[in-house]
Order: structure tokens, then C-alpha cells, then sequence
């Protein structure tokens, strides 16, 4: 099925037909978005389940013998605060489904989880990014990132911005710790605040199976989660399933 273009409110909603082809369309928009920035290029890959297949069709010779990977740079919106090997890691999935075997590893920007404590590596990930912008400052001018992808979990939660904690409130950092998750996997959490997440061309949210009805059909509602506040100053589009598009969005 050719993808379909929904709008409810300002979501640009892109319907497909299963998740293999939600993963063929998200690596088709990051590509464009690399063809469109002839310098520097940023990407912010999400962790979570979602991802993986978009991770492994990006490691294909279809794609990646089209990737300039010198000079592509790929970090990550939250983290997991567990060491690099535990398979919880999110950066280590992104490594192991495909930058390890085809990043340099100068472009592999991941949030440090051997530090003391998550404050501290949110520290140390906010200037990162700054020294990797060139600049403290987030304008809509020159974003931060090209792309930022983006998972959503069952409370509505996105990065590791969970309702009604403070991080979701975060206007000045761009990069907070969070002592304790609101969902499983219950360890602490490294985040990317909505002001440095949304400094991005294009925000791809990613979302697949029958279990993500239930909040799809809350975000499309317009209700007030993290997931519904996180905006790209450039376009956001939810790429999104047969399976879990909700039933006022089917068929049309
Ligand atoms: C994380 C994520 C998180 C994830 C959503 C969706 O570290 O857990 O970055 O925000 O994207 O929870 O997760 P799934 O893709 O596994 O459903």
C-alpha cells in the first residue's frame, strides 16, 4: 500500500501498510533529508523496540551504499542509564543493528553512561551538543539536528519526557537526567529536552502494532502528553501502521 497522508490538527499522520513498510518510508525520509544538507548532517536515532527494523534496512546495500557516512553524525535522544554492552543500552542497539559496521566511529555521539551519576552525563551530553552545534543557541534558523526520530510509549511518554514529570517542563537544558522511569525498563533515564529535540528539521515518529492503538488514538485526540509536545520547529510527521492507526483513520 503506497503511503497516505492524514492531517488532524497539525499532525501530519502518514499511514503504511505494515512495519516493514513504515520502515522502508521512515529510511526514504531520512535519505531525502540527507540529499537536502549537502554539509554536516545530524541524526537523532530514538531507543525502544520501534527502530530496529528502520536500523537494519539503514545497514542494507540499498541504503547504505547511498549514505555519505563521513559526514552524517548520529547521537541519540534518551538513554538507558546502564553500561554500553547491557542490551538495554539504546545506543548500543543502533551500534550493533548498524553503526558499528558502517559509521565512523567519530560520528557515533553517544550519552555516557560510565559517569557517576545521569545528572552528571546529561551534563556532559547538553555540552556535546553545544560544542557540536557551535553555538548555545536553538533558533529555527539553524536547527540542531536534520532529523529527530522518535518512539512513543504506552503513557504517552517520548525520549524519556514522562508525564507530568519536571523534564517535560524543561525550557533552559538540553539535556536532563531522570532518576527514575515512569514505564519499564525501570532503570534511570538520560533525556534531550523538548527545546533540543524539537531544534530539528523533521521529527519522524515511528509507531507499529495493534498495542499503540490505544495512545495513538489519545495523541490524535490532542491530548496533553510529552508525545504531543514534542514539535520540530521544521515538520513533524507520525509514520504509523494499519495495526495501530485508530478506527477513524482507517480507510480513508
Ligand atoms: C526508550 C525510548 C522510548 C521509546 C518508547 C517506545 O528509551 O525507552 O527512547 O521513548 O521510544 O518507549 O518504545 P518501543 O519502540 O519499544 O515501543
Amino acid at each position: 500500500m503506497a503511503p497516505r497522508d492524514h492531517r488532524q490538527a497539525d499532525i501530519n499522520v502518514t499511514a503504511v501498510s505494515d512495519s516493514v513498510a513504515l520502515a522502508k518510508a521512515a529510511a526514504d525520509r531520512i535519505m531525502a533529508r540527507i540529499a537536502a544538507n549537502s554539509d554536516r548532517v545530524a541524526i537523532c536515532l530514538t531507543g525502544g523496540s520501534s527502530p530496529k527494523q528502520l536500523y537494519a534496512l539503514l545497514a542494507t546495500d540499498a541504503y547504505r551504499s547511498q549514505i555519505p557516512w563521513q559526514r552524517v553524525h548520529w547521537f541519540i535522544g534518551d538513554e538507558r542509564f546502564v553500561p554500553a554492552e547491557d542490551p538495554l543500552h539504546n545506543m548500543g542497539m543502533a551500534r550493533r543493528i548498524f553503526l558499528d559496521a558502517c559509521a565512523p566511529a567519530a560520528n557515533i555521539h553517544p550519552i555516557p553512561t560510565d559517569t557517576g551519576n545521569p545528572d552528571e552525563a546529561a551534563r556532559r551530553y547538553e555540552s556535546e551538543l553545544k560544542s557540536f552545534h557551535g553555538t548555545n543557541e536553538l533558533g529555527s534558523a539553524r536547527p540542531l539536528f536534520d532529523v529527530v526520530l522518535m518512539g512513543v510509549g504506552p503513557d504517552g511518554h517520548t525520549a524519556s519526557l514522562f508525564p507530568d514529570y519536571p523534564a517535560i517542563e524543561e525550557t533552559k537544558r538540553w539535556v536532563v537526567g531522570v532518576p527514575h522511569a515512569h514505564v519499564e525498563p525501570f532503570v534511570p533515564r538520560v533525556t534531550l529536552t523538548l527545546p533540543a529535540l524539537n531544534s530539528c528539521r523533521e521529527m519522524l515518529f515511528e509507531v507499529a502494532g495493534s498495542e499503540k492503538r490505544a495512545i495513538l488514538t489519545r495523541v490524535l485526540a490532542g491530548e496533553n502528553l510529552p508525545a504531543n509536545r514534542a514539535r520540530s520547529t521544521g515538520e513533524t510527521i507520525w509514520l504509523v501502521d494499519q495495526a495501530a492507526l485508530p478506527e477513524n483513520f482507517r480507510g480513508r
